[in-house]
């Protein structure tokens, strides 16, 4: 009898609320904020298999969030009419087809999430976008922002975003892209507004310039988990714009003076876990004048950093070194006292005047981290703080081992190769001349012998008789 009442009560409060029957407020949870201007719409994990009939979107709400994570819409369908402004989260929903005009009655949307779906390319077409039809022609839609990443997608069809004249932002990661073709190369170059493009984790071996020379605008780019073995000398042509660039994951193999030729405006680099990275050759990072933050974690094989790897008056703000193989860091290297941030736990540095010095320019903050990293002293073999190194470090005199190691690790193919090369031009050369001096020889000896140059020479006896 309770329960009746209860359930009773319920309807009534329902209806006295005005609540429409098919308001999708029914069966997810809808909030409103900042007077009613912002509505927040929460379908997620609630097993449903539509966007819902009605949006129940009040006259002067302006902004409708709404997240449908985690749902089960084989087909998503369009959505229902309102002129707010629309995020929309459609991740984890199972989405494999997608109807046309999908926005069409929400026009004003700004952002798309369907990241985590099993879209494959050729359901991701110009039609699901296109905007309402104006007796002629299709409108466009507002959308700033979309995610694509993790479906299946290999291409672009060219036409795809001829109805987002807005796009700003566009996330690819974790498809199936092994190449831009062509398609795929004229749907990214219609974008003309990109600002940020990610196309992380899929299996590019390259970025054509075809794909990203039409973009004055872009910059933040995503190129991590691919399989770069260098980076792309194609991005020079948005390097006027580029400013985040992030190569993580890549089996980039030697970063070295042209590595980042004509990137002038980057101020972050992103270079974790780079599986193949051993040196870091002289003027690397001379390229990039305005670098502020620069991440170069966990590149397990990467041994030793070019002392003047940076450019002259080069300050960072940022710089993480954490889990290499690195032995050494040269004080030169870095203004150290504009660092707002370093980390360079996890290496096995060996503690040496040049880390000394360098912990005696670091700002008060950085020195004051409880996990500070580690350095093993030559003098004990063992492993001690480097924050707490004293100037005592300063009279070690290394042996003369640690010094063939130094060597040994400073040497890199190319200088070995060269060395090499320089021999073999050496020896080439010295058998030249002894070969010259031979055949001179010869015909010094030839030439003093008059007779035989007489006959050989003679003017009259080789001219032709009539
Ligand atoms: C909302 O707008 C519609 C059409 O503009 C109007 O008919 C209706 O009275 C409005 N409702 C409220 C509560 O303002
Ligand atoms: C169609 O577009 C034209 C020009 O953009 C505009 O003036 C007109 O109002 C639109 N018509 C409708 C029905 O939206
Ligand atoms: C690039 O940005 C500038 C400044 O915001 C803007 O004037 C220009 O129209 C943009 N270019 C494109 C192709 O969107
Ligand atoms: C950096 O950006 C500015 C302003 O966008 C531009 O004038 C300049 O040429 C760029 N520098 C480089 C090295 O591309
Ligand atoms: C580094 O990359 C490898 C292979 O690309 C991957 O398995 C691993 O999870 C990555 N590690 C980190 C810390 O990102
Ligand atoms: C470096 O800075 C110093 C002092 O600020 C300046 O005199 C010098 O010209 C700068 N060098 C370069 C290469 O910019
Ligand atoms: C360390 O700093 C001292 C004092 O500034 C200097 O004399 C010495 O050459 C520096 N040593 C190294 C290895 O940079």
């Amino acid at each position: 009898m309770k329960f009746h009442i209860f359930v009773l009560l319920f309807c009534y409060i329902s209806i006295a609320n005005g609540e429409d029957p098919d308001s999708i407020c029914n069966s997810c949870s809808c909030s409103t904020s900042d007077n009613a201007q912002v509505m927040n719409i929460n379908c997620v994990n609630r097993k449903l298999q539509h966007v819902g009939g009605y949006w129940d979107v009040k006259n002067e709400t302006k902004f409708v969030k709404i997240s449908f994570a985690g749902n089960d819409m084989p087909t998503l369908e369009a959505m229902p009419q309102t002129d707010a402004v629309v995020e929309i989260v459609l991740t984890k929903c199972n989405i494999r087809y997608l109807r046309p005009s999908l926005f069409a009655d929400t026009p004003n949307v700004k952002f798309v999430d369907l990241s985590h779906n099993d879209l494959p390319a050729e359901e991701i077409s110009s039609d699901k976008f296109r905007g309402p039809y104006n007796s002629t022609f299709y409108e466009p839609i507002a959308l700033e922002h979309l995610d694509l990443s993790y479906n299946k997608i290999h291409t672009l069809l060219n036409k795809v975003f001829e109805h987002m004249p807005n796009l700003k932002i566009l996330n690819l990661e974790g498809n199936d892209f092994k190449v831009l073709d062509i398609q795929t190369q004229l749907a990214l170059s219609s974008i003309r507004g990109l600002q940020d493009l990610n196309l992380a984790n899929n299996e590019l071996t390259e970025m054509i310039v075809g794909a990203i020379d039409a973009h004055e605008n872009l910059t933040h780019l995503d190129l991590s988990r691919n399989l770069l073995d260098f980076v792309p000398p194609s991005l020079a042509h948005i390097g006027k714009s580029l400013e985040v660039l992030n190569v993580d994951g890549n089996p980039l193999i030697e970063f070295a003076s042209e590595t980042f030729l004509g990137l002038g405006n980057i101020t972050e680099l992103s270079a974790n876990n780079l599986t193949m990275l051993k040196y870091i050759n002289a003027n690397t990072f001379a390229a990039m004048p305005k670098l502020k933050k620069l991440s170069l974690s966990d590149n397990f094989l990467l041994v030793d950093i070019d002392r003047e790897a940076f450019g002259i008056n080069q300050t960072l703000e940022e710089f993480y070194l954490n889990n290499n193989e690195l032995y050494r860091l040269d004080y030169k290297l870095l203004p150290w006292s504009q660092l707002h941030v370093f980390q360079f736990k996890e290496n096995p540095l060996e503690c040496s005047c040049d880390l000394y010095n360098i912990t005696t320019q670091l700002s008060a903050d950085i020195m004051r981290e409880e996990d500070g990293p580690y350095c093993e002293d030559p003098r004990t073999g063992r492993s001690i703080r480097v924050f707490y190194l004293k100037s005592d470090i300063c009279s070690y005199k290394r042996e003369l081992s640690s010094h063939i190691d130094y060597i040994q690790h400073h040497f890199s193919m190319v200088r070995v190769a060269l060395v090499i090369l320089c021999v073999t031009v050496l020896i080439a050369g010295i058998l030249a001349v002894i070969l010259g001096f031979v055949r001179y020889k010869k015909y010094r000896r030839e030439s003093n012998y008059p007779y035989a140059s007489q006959i050989a020479y003679n003017p009259i006896a080789t001219t032709p008789k009539y």
